[in-house]
């Protein structure tokens, strides 16, 4: 069984084509897509079409809510702050009613059981949270508090938009342990160590890749045997080049930058640099006692004062580069 993941394409059609390009040379049995696909960059609508036309599973992601939840009691704080907001101000005029009935039917979270396999869970962030996910560096005791409930040994993850392929395992000694017998369960009174491993995979993002990889990533898993991988499915991650312009030309001509302002610049940058432009700059103005939310302009004009990212950005953009 060949089971390619996808996930966070974030409306970067021009990335999700070249990836399914790779899909037609690969030759998958299924393609599962894990949330987010839209917001961030301009084709949303297309991307919802080029989906919904396929035979794919799909769940979806914080992002769909963002759009799901606008207008009423549940959507984010703020949001009807068009200088902040306004980004998803566009992308709310921008997705027909009919698009937004398609992302409503969608499930949040997915147990896949295909014949013959151990089953995998498939949820955009965390079991439960699709605005929490699993990042390099976090402790093994931190990833386990997350996954130890789940049945499915192994789950597939997204949101944070970095490849992951990591395995946690908790050993418990169990004093006593359970015997399961024709007759029933019954304890034996015997020391026991029981040992359970959980397989963590992050397929990376199609459209929005933050780990300073600037091409479009996913994965594919494949069914092994239990005592070649925990959790019987091994991975493999890919990066496929395709051209960044379309996407970045499509910022303005979409009108999307205009009216996105400071947010949509930075989503820009992201396509650029392939690392977390938005989180560094909330992080460096929270830092410097600017509240962006207060008034993001002016937080973004200091930001670029002091730091000179714009000019940093500016001499790594291929629209700059290639003199268009
Ligand atoms: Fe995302």
């Amino acid at each position: 069984m060949k089971l390619a993941v996808l996930a966070d394409i974030h409306g970067n059609l021009p990335a999700l084509e070249a990836v399914t390009h790779e899909l037609e040379r690969l030759q998958p049995d299924c393609v599962a897509l894990n949330g987010d696909l839209i917001n961030g960059a301009p084709f949303s609508a297309a991307v919802i079409d080029f989906v919904r036309g396929r035979d794919w599973l799909v769940v979806r992601g914080n992002h769909e809510f963002y759009y799901l939840d606008w207008g009423t009691s549940r959507a984010v704080p703020g949001c009807e702050d068009a200088e902040r907001w306004g980004q998803l101000h566009w992308l709310v005029d921008h997705l027909p009613r009919e698009q937004g009935d398609y992302l409503a039917g969608l499930p949040d979270e997915r147990a896949l059981y295909f014949p013959g396999t151990q089953p995998l869970r498939m949820t955009h962030g965390v079991p439960g949270h699709n605005r929490v996910g699993f990042y390099h560096g976090q402790s093994d005791e931190k990833v386990l508090a997350k996954v130890q409930d789940l049945p499915e040994a192994t789950l597939v993850s997204a949101h944070t938009h970095v490849q992951i392929d990591r395995i946690v395992c908790r050993t418990d000694d169990r004093a006593d342990a359970l015997e399961t017998t024709p007759h029933g369960d019954f304890f034996t009174g015997k020391a026991m160590d029981v040992r359970h491993c959980w397989h963590i995979i992050n397929p990376g993002s199609v459209g929005l890749p933050l780990n300073g990889d600037e091409r479009a990533q996913f994965a594919v898993l494949e069914d092994v045997p239990e005592d070649q991988v925990p959790g019987g499915w091994q991975v493999t991650h890919y990066q496929i080049p395709y051209d960044r312009r379309p996407t970045l030309a499509a910022f303005a001509d979409s009108g999307m930058l205009a009216a996105g302002g400071v947010i949509s610049r930075l989503f820009y940058w992201e396509v650029v640099t392939a690392l977390p432009e938005i989180t560094s700059f909330y992080r460096w103005a929270y830092e410097n006692d600017y509240n962006p939310d207060d008034s993001i302009r002016n937080a973004f004009a200091a930001y670029i004062a002091a730091t000179g990212r714009d000019e940093y950005v500016h001499g790594l953009d291929p629209l700059v580069q290639r003199g268009l």
